[in-house]
């Protein structure tokens, strides 16, 4: 039985288990060339998650999925400067953290936005990924927005299945090709 919980409602010790910002940051895949690979990514943003901006899914204690929110101009990773430098060293380090910072940015014309979702290979196929976009769209409405919106990339047409079958819909093609995402869009009630 899958129960999804906000990141902030997990107990504080709970919230502190590595697993969980593993998890996490083994999404923001397509900015690999900015911020390498899941071990370097949780190197770089695993230390300083917004935990209310995290919806995730548990079997039992294990947890197998996420769907990461931002909105209000906060998403699930805080932005720090170190530990791109500590990573990349001093030049490397701030043009990588200055790209991730804009990768942000562009982001922040949404009210609501769906961040990322993942769920675990095995995991996959079951449902998982649909109840935590419903559970998603659910926390979306009991804060007041009217929409939820999200960006796929455009090889993954999947992601784009399973969201057309979760009520959303495609926003026009984009004039400018990079990055590489189609804009989609759903009401709440
Ligand atoms: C995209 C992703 C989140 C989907 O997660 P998921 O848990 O497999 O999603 P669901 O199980 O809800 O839906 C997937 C398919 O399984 C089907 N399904 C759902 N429950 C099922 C069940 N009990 N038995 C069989 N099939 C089932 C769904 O109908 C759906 O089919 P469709 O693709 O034809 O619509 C997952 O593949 C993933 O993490 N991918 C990598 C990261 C990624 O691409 N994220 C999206 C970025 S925009």
């Amino acid at each position: 039985m899958v129960r999804i919980v906000l990141g902030s409602d997990l107990a504080p010790e709970r919230a502190a288990d590595p697993a969980l910002a593993q998890l996490l940051t083994q999404g923001r895949g397509s900015l690999a060339f900015l911020i390498g690979n899941p071990a370097c990514r949780y190197r770089l943003l695993g230390g300083a998650i917004h935990w209310d901006r995290v919806l995730l899914a548990f079997e039992g204690e294990q947890a197998l999925g996420f769907a990461a929110l931002k909105h209000d101009g906060r998403g699930p990773f805080a932005l720090h400067w170190r530990p791109f430098i500590r990573e990349f060293g001093l030049i490397s380090g701030w043009v990588r953290f200055a790209g991730f910072c804009l990768s942000e940015l562009r982001e922040w014309r949404y009210p609501f936005l769906l961040y990322g979702l993942r769920v675990s290979k095995a995991a996959r196929q079951q449902g998982m990924g649909s109840a935590l976009v419903q559970a998603c769209c659910a926390h979306a409405a009991k804060l007041g927005f009217t929409q939820v919106e999200l960006e796929v990339p455009l090889n993954n047409p999947r992601a784009k299945r399973l969201y057309l079958h979760n009520g959303f819909a495609l926003r026009r093609k984009r004039w400018v090709p990079f990055p590489p995402v189609r804009g989609m869009w759903r009401g709440v009630p």
